[in-house]
């Protein structure tokens, strides 16, 4: 094989990997409200500042608010294209804070969380072929286990669960990832440990999840992160900022660029 060719496989087999929804992530936890959209956020601008080309899609259907974190207000969002039929690129607009691509969806527009299946084959149809110019696609899903919200995962090779070390945030995260694997029992899984006061706590929880999960489910995910309580993170919030913008230092900050760089490297992060 010439260089010119072996370059050219290369490429080949890039694009082929990103049309499997390798380079995609998709965030969940089941309950809502422990920090998927703050994840999202906060790793899409760890990713670009890093040189990543990124993709913050939101696919909270029902009560999308990654405009809201941001204080943006989108001309084109998902709804606007799926009621004209319109391909999906068109409504991905440029956030200069994040410095990536973002697609919002509508806050409270409750239709986009009725999509029919054939509608959301074509939406996760696109989003894999949109993937393909991107290094890294982030999913921020919404919250609860419903069908589309399955179907959406399942565009992501990666699938990052935020748990909290709270018994509603651990039984809902146990159904989600128990609906999850029915459908793709090969479907990469990371734990990440949310507002945790301590390592040790977080440490802790992961592996009593752990153990449930093994017994019962007989999967095994790896940890894929612990981040701090850090209530700096409600005022970035409160500012509609993100949080690498608002302060780069805080505790919350850097487990989430640490989280970043083992995304990128393909690191393993032991317990
Ligand atoms: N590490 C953290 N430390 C302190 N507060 C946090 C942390 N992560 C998230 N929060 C706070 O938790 C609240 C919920 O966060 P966020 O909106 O990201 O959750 P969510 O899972 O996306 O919620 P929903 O299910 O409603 O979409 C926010 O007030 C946010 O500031
Ligand atoms: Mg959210």
């Amino acid at each position: 094989m010439t260089e010119n060719q072996a370059n050219n496989h290369e490429f080949l087999t890039d694009i082929q990997e990103r049309l499997n929804g390798n380079n995609i992530i998709a965030i969940a936890s089941g309950k809502g409200g422990v920090g998927k959209t703050t994840l999202a956020v906060t790793l899409a601008h760890a990713f670009s500042k890093q040189g990543l080309k990124v993709l913050l899609f939101d696919g909270d259907l029902g009560l999308s608010n990654i405009d809201i974190h941001l204080g943006i207000t989108p001309n084109e969002n998902l709804e606007t294209v799926i009621k004209m039929n319109d391909p999906l690129n068109l409504a991905i607009t440029h956030e200069s804070t994040l410095q990536c691509d973002i697609i919002t969806g509508h806050s409270g527009d409750q239709s986009l969380s009725n999509l029919n299946g054939p509608q959301l084959k074509l939406l996760a149809d696109d989003l894999l072929i949109l993937s393909s110019y991107y290094d890294k696609v982030i999913i921020d899903l919404g919250s609860g286990i419903y069908e589309n919200l399955i179907h959406l995962a399942n565009c992501a090779k990666t699938c990052l669960v935020l748990i909290t070390n709270t018994p509603t945030s651990l039984t809902d995260a146990y159904q989600f990832i128990r609906l999850l694997i029915n459908q793709d029992p090969a479907k990469n899984i990371k734990l990440i440990m949310n507002m945790v006061d301590t390592l040790a706590e977080g440490e802790q929880t992961y592996q009593t999840f752990l153990t449930a999960l093994e017994a019962f489910l007989h999967v095994k995910p790896q940890l894929g992160g612990i981040i701090h309580y850090d209530s700096t993170v409600k005022k970035s919030l409160q500012e509609q900022t993100s949080l690498l913008s608002f302060n780069l230092n805080t505790p919350a900050s850097q487990d989430i660029l640490k989280i970043s760089q083992s995304l990128i490297n393909h690191e393993i992060i032991h317990p």
